[in-house]
């Protein structure tokens, strides 16, 4: 595991933008795994600036997200698929043919999550760079806490401190979806690169138990510690109780 100290979330996007614009760099028809949440939110607006200088461009890559809402549609203003429109994918030069997404409004969900992994098999390669950011109750995607790793994409009831971290974005009194649709861990644990973004003292405790406590499907960010190449991008915050716990791997 490479753990990149950042001391704020400035500098933590204009690394996870480096780490993303030179895979794009070496190779322009990237696979690239997108994460939604604020915490790629600076990543994407510095590399939204990288393609307006001529530096990167998105022209060849492809892109697999990593979760939706059940019921959620891409108009929708809380999906994850307005979500990307608004901070990336309308903003970089990526071919629409080449962005793909989980149809949270899809009549069969479980149809849904077949095509969506049949996608993912057809990528000879799999995903180059998987993007993660992490729950606070160590959820990736939303893979949410469980008895084992789900390997494919499936539907997820999800946990009450994960609605309630999305009321934030709704208004007073609106229904907040309650499951969610998401990747598995075979894509992820499959990509050849994965950089997983923290930010905040919220993400601390569960960013030291991901990273140092015991592998489990109750911690789904800790099986990220199987991974041949993974890359944790963290500002001071996040990494607080890592460097009050295990000082001489951050310092
Ligand atoms: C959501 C998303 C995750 C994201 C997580 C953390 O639940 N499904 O993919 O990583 O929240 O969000 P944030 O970055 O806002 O803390």
């Amino acid at each position: 595991m490479n753990l990149i100290y950042c001391e704020d979330y400035a500098e933590l996007s204009r690394k996870a933008a480096s780490v993303v614009a030179s895979q794009l760099i070496l190779n322009p028809s990237s696979v690239l795994g997108l994460a939604t949440g604020n915490t790629p939110i600076g990543c994407y607006a510095q590399l939204v600036e990288a393609v307006l200088n001529g530096d990167i461009s998105f022209s060849e890559a492809r892109t697999f997200n990593l979760d939706e809402y059940v019921g959620a549609s891409r108009e929708d203003e809380q999906s994850f698929g307005h979500f990307m429109d608004t901070h990336l994918f309308s903003k970089v030069d990526l071919n629409p043919e080449n962005i793909n997404l989980l149809d949270g409004r899809a009549k069969d969900i479980g149809q849904e999550c077949l095509r969506y992994d049949e996608k993912l098999g057809f990528v000879q390669c799999g995903i180059d760079c998987q993007i993660l950011g992490v729950g606070r109750n160590g959820h990736i995607g939303f893979n949410e806490p469980d008895d084992h790793f789900p390997l494919n994409t499936h539907i997820v009831d999800l946990e009450e401190g994960t609605i309630e971290a999305q009321r934030a974005y709704y208004a007073p009194g609106a229904v907040i979806p309650t499951q969610g649709i998401t990747m598995g861990m075979r894509p992820i644990m499959g990509a050849k690169q994965v950089i997983l973004l923290a930010s905040g003292e919220s993400k601390a405790a569960i960013l030291e138990e991901a990273l140092f406590g015991l592998v489990k499907p109750e911690i789904p960010a800790s099986i990220l510690r199987f991974h041949g190449n993974l890359t944790v991008i963290a500002d001071r915050a996040a990494l607080s109780v890592i460097i009050e716990k295990h000082p001489s791997v951050v310092l």
